[in-house]
């Protein structure tokens, strides 16, 4: 089994940004944080950060033959983009969205998400725990 985690944009600076909101650990820590959570597991994990709509279109298409599952946690994608979603559908790949903070009790912007339209499951405001719960839930599942 093979999963991608795909962050979006302003993901690659956590640690830096809000850290009230978003916590004190870097991307770079989050990535070695999931390989080593997978790698007892015998799944495989890819992580892949852009800050670009259409690049995370390109990395959704690309996953089709690759990978068995997608964990995304959108950034502000989430809140507009139809592209996405529409790059989910087209692939039809397993996939878990996540988000760090709790989007549900901040702005009413960030209350809309075009991936829950697709998403099997959402994890909210669970922090960087949410990451390994959705690799889990994809585990757990499919393996
Ligand atoms: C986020 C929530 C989004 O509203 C925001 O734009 C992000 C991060 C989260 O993980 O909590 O960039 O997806």
């Amino acid at each position: 089994m093979h999963l991608l985690v795909l962050n979006g944009p302003n993901l690659n600076m956590l640690g830096v940004r809000e850290p009230d909101i978003y916590g004190k650990t870097t991307y770079t820590d989050l990535c070695k944080m999931i390989e080593a959570h997978v790698r007892e597991k015998g799944v495989q994990v890819t992580c892949e950060q852009s800050n670009h709509e259409g690049t995370l279109v390109d990395l959704i298409q690309a996953a089709l033959g690759c990978y068995d599952g997608i964990v995304l946690n959108p950034g502000a994608y989430t809140h507009t983009s139809i592209a996405l979603l529409d790059a989910l559908k087209a692939v039809g790949l397993p996939t878990v969205e996540v988000h760090i903070s709790d989007v549900g009790a901040r702005e009413p912007f960030r209350q809309i998400s075009y991936i829950a339209y697709y998403a099997e499951k959402r994890i909210i405001g669970k922090g960087l725990q949410g990451y390994l719960d959705a690799l889990d839930y994809l585990i757990e599942r499919y393996a």
